[in-house]
């Protein structure tokens, strides 16, 4: 029973996401990358992408900031904002964002791209990274 509450509180503590841990359940104990994604929240994405708004915006159109606009990211050539003075290192990283990709990006962007001027450490939770995957689908549309 004492069990039971710690997890219920520990549910509790991710800012209003409380079923995260139904989800990660459902995902299954190996969850990879598609798991994860199928359980994915677009609303927990949205809450995340506040470690992201400093720099971005998201709405189409959107200015940059610090780093570009966001808007239909997935799909979109990497570095493929015209309007954005990219570093020489992502230009060179080359393709498309994928899902894949941007899981690794966003777990530890210096590692994916050395030389990255995006100056954030990363996200370590791969439930959230999914759900910053998702959030970032859905105003790609
Ligand atoms: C401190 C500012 C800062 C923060 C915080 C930040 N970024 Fe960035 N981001 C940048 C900059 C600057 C670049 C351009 C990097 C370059 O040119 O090397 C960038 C590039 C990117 C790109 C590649 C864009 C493209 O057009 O290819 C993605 C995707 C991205 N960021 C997503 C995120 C997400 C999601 C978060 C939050 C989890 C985040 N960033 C947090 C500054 C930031």
């Amino acid at each position: 029973m004492r069990v039971l509450i710690a997890v219920l509180l520990l549910a509790g503590c991710g800012g209003g996401d409380g079923d995260r841990a139904a989800r990660l359940a459902k995902a299954g104990k190996t969850a990879d990358l598609p798991a994860l994604l199928r359980v994915a929240d677009v609303e927990a994405g949205r809450r995340a992408f506040g470690q992201c708004a400093a720099c971005h915006t998201i709405g189409k159109g959107g200015q940059a900031l610090a780093g570009p606009n966001l808007h239909g990211i997935l799909g979109r050539a990497v570095a493929g904002d015209p309007r954005f003075g990219y570093t020489q290192a992502l230009k060179d990283h080359g393709g498309r964002w994928d899902d894949a990709r941007m899981d690794a990006w966003l777990a530890a962007p210096v590692r994916v791209v050395p030389g990255t001027r995006m100056a954030f450490l990363g996200v370590r939770d791969p439930m959230e990274r999914a759900d910053l995957i998702a959030y970032l689908r859905s105003e790609s549309r």
